[in-house]
């Protein structure tokens, strides 16, 4: 394969938060980025942020026809991509589980699993095709140890978990490797405005006593995205300032 810069990358969820910092990381290499994000706005001013090298496209990771049509132009306008980081995601309301709301339970699966789904069979059978592939699934140190109240959202990370692990063993000898990222607590628009008290709850597990930086989280993922990356996959990379324990 050739040098990572020479190299087309998708990432869902430029916009904002973790996946405009990954895609910034990306381009620092050189890299041309395909911005992928229902925030066409957002992603755009990404796009202006970062240069040439960026291009912006209206995803909704909740539609596979817009999934399939963005694969599409993203590898006209740029080159077949050879990497995909699915950072798309909603965090989904706070409560219990007997009043969690149903609707909201299918929406939060529906992007945060479902669209990891569609964006990975959208850019698998290129990658197979070309015998070289970097899958990065942005999941969460909540899918491996669960908070409460969030439980859609618990559940569909420790569901990105399964099905990193089920590609990953899937596709170990095609020369595309699928890992995925577990990051704890980071200070970006999921949570909304956070109050002290969230703050401090969400910090109370952190060894470290921080908030992950998304340029921590970036640097990861550019390794987990790169040839340098050769025999990790199906894999779980924490990225938790001491949090996680196994
Ligand atoms: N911030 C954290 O503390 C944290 C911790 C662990 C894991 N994560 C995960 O990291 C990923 C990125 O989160 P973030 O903190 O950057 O959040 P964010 O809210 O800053 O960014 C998420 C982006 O996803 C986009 N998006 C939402 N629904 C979409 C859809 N249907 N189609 C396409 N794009 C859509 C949003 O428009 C937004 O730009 C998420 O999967 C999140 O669960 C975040």
């Amino acid at each position: 394969m050739s040098s990572i810069t020479q190299q087309v990358a998708v990432v869902t969820g430029a916009a904002s938060g973790l996946g405009r910092a990954i895609a910034h990381r990306f381009a620092k290499q050189g890299m041309r980025v395909a911005l992928w994000d229902v925030d066409l706005a957002g992603a755009e001013r990404i796009a202006g942020e970062i240069g040439a090298s960026a291009k912006a496209f209206a995803v909704d990771v909740t539609d596979t026809q817009s999934v399939r049509a963005a694969w599409a132009a993203s590898k006209a306008a740029l080159g077949t991509p050879s990497i995909l980081v699915n950072s798309a995601g909603i965090l989904g309301p706070s409560a219990g589980i007997a009043s969690y709301p149903e609707e909201q339970w299918h929406r939060v699966l529906d992007i945060n699993l479902n669209g990891t789904f569609r964006c990975c069979q959208a850019a698998v059978p290129d990658m197979v095709a070309s015998g070289y592939g970097r899958i990065v699934n942005i999941a969460s140190i909540a899918g491996k140890d669960g908070n409460p109240n969030v439980a859609a959202y618990v559940a569909s990370k420790a569901a990105v978990i399964a099905l990193t692990k089920s590609m990953g063993k899937e596709l170990a000898t095609s020369g595309v490797l699928v890992n995925a990222i577990s990051p704890s607590a980071s200070e970006t628009a999921i949570f909304g405005e956070l109050t002290d008290e969230r703050r401090a709850k969400l910090l109370a597990n952190v060894p470290m006593a921080r908030m992950v930086r998304p340029e921590e989280v970036a640097e990861l993922a550019f390794w987990l995205s790169s040839p340098a990356c050769s025999f990790s996959t199906g894999a779980v990379f924490d990225i938790s300032g001491g949090r996680a324990t196994y």
